[in-house]
């Protein structure tokens, strides 16, 4: 171990990894990245269809962009920082290219552009057909690798330090088992999402909402935490994470159609729409999923390479089956509630990337403006430290925490600390684990309505109860109550349909709910 940091960067996904780079490249600073696996393992290698972003050429433009994102966002974006993150995309992508990253191009050396929902052209740069985000993580830690002055992998970050009101460290569970406080003079949290809260999700085991749980402990206001959003193209099949038929297929022509053939939505809607419309598809043909028809793509094999071998793997043919697909829970839009520049409502501490709530995503997050507001918004932090930026502004969606386009929610109660004390019972954290994922699925999945949310709340203290003693099993599950409860509250609060949250009992969007519920 090391003296103080000068940021430690907890996770290892883009966001974390694009401001590992970046800082380590400042003579004398001293960068550090802690991690609960090993450094190439986050969600970012998982992301498949891509980087939406403006590289140039008519008749696309940011305001385009721009437009696009603040449609699918039902309301809810901070224009502000969508602005930030059409505008600086494109610098972020070249940077990962001089990085070393091979996006796809076509004979002339151009970027090849694919189309996702919700754009209105094709935008999207994309590696390895769609396994852009396994190219981005390779570029990235290769250069964190030789950069760091620390990686702790396998290391279990338990809470933020916090001294005279600011954040210094992060209190660990380190690799050898011993807990360590990592102390930094900035905490930067990239530590990504929170689907393992459902039991149907795309994301990987890891994505336990640890970082926005942390945050919760230690008093940083979150928000937009009820809107999840749902992939409608997920295979069903009981593999688990669920294997994403990534939407760039639609963009290449896929079908979406009912167990009868028919076809009934639009395939290029924002994700909500498509998901909402599935859902609804489902229950009125009482089946549990609806089928995507690739037969008519060409070259199936050549351009979605890892698709094909993954269908294959499970004996697909997508050149005759139509592939069994149901919605899965796919990304946070809300999180720890950040200024334009990265910085949390605790001083010392940033957040960026899925972890955050930056205002980019509103009620729902535009296709394939993840990764890119991870490298954006990574950069941002790295340069406001850099220029000794001390707290957060009131921009970006910081600004609802003065009552400017945001509520504060009553009737939180903090989250207790982790446990370091004996190691709880292993068979009844897992029992806990999958019985609170599966409520979350039911009661406070693609619709939700009062009665099911309180029934599921239920189900959540249950598990809350059970995850009070140490070791990562119970860590992760006392994260994954904390989060699923600060879902609840404010899925319960907003009484209205919007974006990503759908309420039975609520089917209409409510003007004077366009505002952010934060929790604090
Ligand atoms: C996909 O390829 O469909 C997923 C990419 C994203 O989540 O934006």
């Amino acid at each position: 171990m090391t003296a103080e940091l000068d940021l430690l960067v907890v996770g290892s996904g883009v966001a974390g990894l694009s401001a590992a780079v970046r800082a380590a490249a400042q003579p004398g600073v001293r960068v550090g990245v802690l991690t609960k696996g090993p450094l190439e393992q986050s969600t970012t290698r998982w992301a498949q269809g891509g980087v939406a972003a403006v590289l140039g050429g008519d008749p696309d433009s940011t305001d385009l962009h721009l437009a696009d994102t603040l449609a699918a966002g039902a309301g809810l974006c901070d224009v502000d920082a969508v602005r930030v993150l059409v505008e600086e995309g494109p610098v972020r992508v070249r940077d990962l290219v001089a990085l070393g990253a091979r996006f796809d191009r076509d004979a002339d050396g151009k970027f090849e552009l694919a189309r996702e929902g919700g754009h209105s052209l094709p935008r999207i740069v994309h590696a390895g057909g769609v396994a852009t985000g396994a190219e981005i993580e390779r570029a990235l830690v290769a250069a964190v690798r030789s950069e760091a002055t620390e990686i702790h992998e396998h290391a279990f970050a338990l809470d933020l330090v916090i001294e005279n009101g600011r954040c210094v460290g992060v209190r660990a569970a380190l690799a050898d088992g011993t807990i360590e406080v990592v102390r930094a003079r900035n905490v930067l949290l990239a530590s990504g999402g929170a689907g393992q809260i459902f039991s149907v999700t795309t994301n990987p085991l890891e994505a336990t909402g640890d970082g926005i749980a942390m945050a919760l402990r230690a008093g940083a206001a979150v928000a937009d935490v009820e809107f999840v959003q749902f992939h409608p193209t997920a295979l069903h099949h009981q593999r688990m994470p669920r294997p994403l038929l990534s939407e760039a297929l639609r963009g290449h022509g896929a079908l979406i159609r009912d167990i009868n053939g028919e076809r009934f939505v639009d395939e290029m809607l924002p994700r909500d729409q498509v998901s909402r419309a599935m859902v609804r598809r489902m229950i009125e043909l009482h089946t549990d999923h609806c089928l995507l028809d690739v037969t008519g793509l060409d070259q199936f094999d050549v351009r979605f390479p890892t698709i094909a071998a993954m269908l294959s793997s499970l004996d697909f043919n997508p050149a005759t089956d139509l592939l069994p697909i149901a919605p899965a829970a796919h990304y946070l839009c809300g999180g720890v509630v950040t200024d334009l520049n990265g910085a949390s409502s605790l001083p010392g501490l940033w957040a960026a990337g899925e972890v955050a709530c930056s205002g980019v995503h509103g009620a729902n997050r535009l296709a394939s403006n993840s990764l890119l507001e991870g490298m954006v918004f990574g950069a941002r932090v790295v340069e406001a430290i850099e220029n000794g930026t001390e707290g957060a502004e009131r921009t970006g969606a910081m600004r609802a925490l003065d009552g400017d386009g945001g509520r504060r929610l009553e009737g939180w109660s903090t989250p207790a600390p982790l446990s370091a004390a004996a190691p709880g019972d292993a068979v009844a954290i897992a029992t806990a684990r999958d019985d609170m994922q599966w409520a979350m699925t039911v009661g406070a999945g693609v619709v939700r309505d009062a009665t099911s949310l309180a029934a599921t709340e239920r189900k959540v203290d249950h598990a809350r109860a059970l995850a009070n003693g140490s070791g990562v099993a119970s860590w992760e599950l006392a994260n994954l109550t904390a989060v699923a409860s600060a879902l609840l509250v404010a899925a319960d609060a907003r009484t209205e349909s919007r974006g990503a949250h759908t309420r039975d009992d609520w089917p209409e969007t409510d003007p004077d709910l366009a505002l952010r519920l934060v929790i604090t």
